[in-house]
């Protein structure tokens, strides 16, 4: 465990108004701070930073948490991992012994160690006359890449052989459970032995915004599948997040970034000069991604395969990108199937200026509803019209929704008029439907029905209150943890009714009675960040009320046993009901045989 002295230290030393204030644009409002929620998309901000109590709690979607526990979802860390970032930012060192910390596998910068040894491994092969001769040939000659660029990108081979970097890492004193842990290896079940997983594969090395080395994409050389062999998420990795060629795009992308879909894509635009572009790791681009081109960029210009999976996969990351709020356009590239094949054809020149004409959201949309139908036949058009103005109706600025609808009339062959009276009626239904299912959400959040963190919410709503009620107070005040934890209030954890609250409960007592005491942060190391959010808004919940005292306290701990012996004794009940109608049933059955 780590100390609960170096935990406050890391928490003190990093100012949740500048930490948050990092990610997020915020905005002074009383004595809080308001920004957009980095953890959902939303317009308004409902997303909140109390310095005063040194928490953030986003009334929107339930986030919420100190530093820690922002950083951990910020940036994807477990507990461990978002405690060391900030440690080393503040520069402050964790105690170094081993076992202070828990077991959590190989840590993540001994994962950076053995990528980095693994890519000079696989660098010196490629080079290497006898065993890198096919790797060479593939990305020089085949691939057409020249030495600088191979060497910019660090590119590699892995040699046709079962144990060439197993026997090179082991000789460097990596472990087997390293090589494992690492996706570098992996061992056999049938000998034992760890092996090499990538062989005979050009290597491409990915590397994050820091130059850390956290994954490698290794391609064959013919057609044999699979085509890619990817890294797998490691300590160090999670391919939902990163981005290929990011390292080098962060400095040349703050107007435009150029979204492609692989590798060779990434690779044949930089050399071209594009350094702007980056790609997703052998998945469709998630909504973590999103962030990150937000973070980065003003307009992001999806450029994909110009097949269906590729166009398709443009809709999806149009949406996601839209949804995070930078300009997103696409980019249709005919006479070639990628930009790496459309460079190679007609030049980079040419590359610019159809980057520079890119369809906006709205026209890549439009051509792709008016290439559904055929606009000869009257029915068919109707429909192609109905769905355009379903499209435009999603606009929220009448400006954007006009100029939508005098493109849309054009391509249409319309009158703007007949199109604009039904955009806007359209949108008068959908604003009816969304009132409709807000009131209604409404009612479902009031019962807790579909809450995934306490479960058992929705059969136990009077008990949900009072123990969150209970438990936000022991957050605030140190005597009531005191008086719980020791035993003084008349409460105990097999009091609680839902599994939620009595986990919390017992984590809050078990902390405080322990060596260092109780503080927030370390509650991080035993819930997930959902469950931080909840236990943060139990305390918020508190904080906007004005009756906190002890009056308060008790009432709360009364209301918990009532409802906990209510429910013991409606249990009983139905077990006993239970047996009256076997029995019955029974009866039923020997009066019939
Ligand atoms: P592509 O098949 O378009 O490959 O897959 P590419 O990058 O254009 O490579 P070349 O030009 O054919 O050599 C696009 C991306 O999808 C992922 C890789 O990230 C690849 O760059 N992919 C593809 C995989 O992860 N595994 C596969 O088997 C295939
Ligand atoms: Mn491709």
């Amino acid at each position: 465990m780590i100390p609960r002295e170096v935990i406050d230290e890391i928490i003190a030393r990093n100012d949740i108004e500048q930490t948050i204030g990092s990610y997020v644009s915020l905005k002074r409002a009383g004595s809080n701070m308001n920004g957009l929620c980095p953890f959902h998309s939303e317009k308004s901000p409902s997303f909140t930073v109390f310095p005063a109590t040194r928490s953030f709690y986003c009334f929107g979607c339930g986030a919420g948490g100190d530093v820690i526990s922002f950083i951990m979802r910020q940036e994807n860390l477990d507990y461990v991992g978002a405690l060391e970032l900030l440690a080393s930012r503040a520069g402050i060192e964790i105690p170094s012994d081993r076992n202070a910390l828990p077991d959590k596998g190989v840590p993540r910068a001994r994962v950076y160690e053995m990528n980095l040894a693994a890519a000079r491994f696989f660098r010196e092969c490629l080079l290497d006359e006898q065993y890198g001769k096919e790797g060479l040939r593939y990305l020089h000659e085949e691939r057409g890449l020249s030495m600088a660029t191979i060497r910019h990108f660090g590119l590699g081979f892995a040699p046709d052989h079962w144990w060439a970097l197993t026997n090179h890492m082991r000789r460097l004193g990596f472990t087997e459970e390293e090589l494992i842990e690492g996706f570098l290896c992996k061992r056999s079940e049938k000998s034992g032995k760890i092996f090499d997983l990538f062989r005979n594969r050009v290597i491409f090395p990915v590397i994050d915004t820091s130059g850390n080395i956290i994954a490698f994409g290794g391609r064959v050389m013919d057609d044999s599948k699979p085509k890619y062999l990817n890294s797998s998420d490691t300590p160090a990795f999670k391919k939902s997040r990163h981005l290929f060629a990011l390292n080098f795009a962060k400095k040349q992308c703050a107007e435009r970034m150029i979204l492609c879909e692989g590798y060779m894509d990434v690779i044949a635009l930089h050399a071209a000069g594009f350094e702007n572009a980056v790609a997703t790791l052998g998945t469709a681009i998630t909504s973590e991604q999103a962030r990150v081109f937000a973070k980065y960029t003003k307009q992001v210009v999806i450029c994909y395969d110009s097949d269906a999976a590729g166009q398709t996969a443009a809709s999806k990351a149009m949406r996601l990108l839209g949804e995070v709020g930078v300009d997103v356009r696409v980019l249709k590239l005919s006479g070639a199937k990628d930009p790496d094949e459309y460079i190679k054809k007609f030049g980079q020149d040419s590359f610019r200026r159809v980057l520079d004409s890119s369809m906006t959201g709205f026209e890549f949309r439009l051509e792709k509803i008016l290439s559904e139908y055929n606009l000869q036949i009257a029915e068919e058009k109707i429909r192609a019209s109905n769905a355009v103005c379903g499209m435009i109706a999603e606009a929220h600025s009448h400006v954007e929704r006009d100029i939508y609808v005098k493109k849309a009339a054009d391509r249409l062959e319309l009158s703007a008029d007949a199109l604009r009276t039904d955009v806007e009626r359209i949108r008068r239904r959908r604003a009816s439907d969304a009132r409709k299912k807000d009131a209604k959400d409404a009612q479902l959040s009031i019962k807790h029905i579909g809450d995934r963190v306490n479960v058992d919410s929705a059969k136990n709503i009077r008990a949900t209150q009072a123990e969150e009620a209970l438990l936000g107070l022991m957050l605030m005040f140190e005597e009531f943890r005191r008086e719980a934890a020791d035993g003084r209030a008349p409460i105990r954890a097999e009091d609680f009714s839902t599994e939620f609250g009595r986990r919390v409960f017992s984590e809050i007592c078990r902390l405080e009675r322990g060596e260092y005491g109780f503080s927030k942060g370390m509650l991080a190391e035993h819930f997930s960040p959902d469950e931080l959010g909840r236990i943060e808004k139990m305390e918020v919940d508190r904080r906007l009320l004005n009756r906190n005292d002890r009056d308060v306290f008790l009432a709360a701990i009364d209301t918990i046993k009532e409802e906990h012996s209510r429910t013991e004794e409606s249990d009983d009940f139905a077990e006993e009901l239970r047996k009256r109608q076997e029995a019955y049933q029974a009866r039923i059955k020997n009066k019939n045989t």
